[in-house]
């Protein structure tokens, strides 16, 4: 756990997110590879923040979101945009924060472990969607307003300093 993660249990404050992007500036510094990026990012996400189970990429590919760096189990390899939490988020464009994946609609259980969800969309410069970025928990109401203001603006710093072409 990231030191400044010792609010409401299993909670972070908005405070590990302003250390959560110095150390992804770290990260990203002199590297544009979006597959390297998205990776640390992934990885960076899933060791810092508390009482995670996954976090990962999904990429638009044609029509559907294919499986991108991540850290967790092996999960579904394509979701069809518009279905479960990530075709959604990617569909509509805006961030879904799930607070009981079984009461979503659709919800596609690649683990069975998790309980909510945070999808935030990943928009090239020229506002084209390149995929999205999801975090999942083994606890109920895991994310807060502060955790997707916090993982939209890593996602941001990470498409702003990587080639997404
Ligand atoms: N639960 C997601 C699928 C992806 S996994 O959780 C890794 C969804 O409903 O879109």
């Amino acid at each position: 756990m990231m030191p400044g993660t010792a609010g409401r249990a299993g909670v972070a404050r908005t405070s590990s997110y302003e250390e959560l992007q110095r150390a992804l500036q770290g990260l990203l510094a002199g590297e544009r590879d979006l597959l390297a990026n998205t990776a640390n990012l992934a990885a960076l996400v899933f060791h810092s923040l508390p009482a995670l189970n996954w976090t990962g990429w999904y990429f638009l590919r044609g029509a559907q979101l294919v499986l991108g760096p991540f850290q967790g189990q092996p999960a579904c390899v394509r979701i069809d945009m518009g279905r479960g939490v990530c075709g959604t988020a990617a569909a509509q464009r805006t961030s879904l924060l799930v607070p009981d994946v079984h009461a979503f609609p659709g919800h596609i259980a690649c683990d069975a472990a998790s309980r909510s969800e945070l999808v935030v969309p990943a928009l090239r410069a020229d506002g084209t969607l390149l995929g999205v970025f999801d975090l999942d928990s083994p606890l109920p109401a895991r994310f807060t307003a502060a955790d997707r203001h916090g993982i939209e603006a890593a996602v941001r710093t990470l498409i702003a300093a990587s080639d997404c072409d």
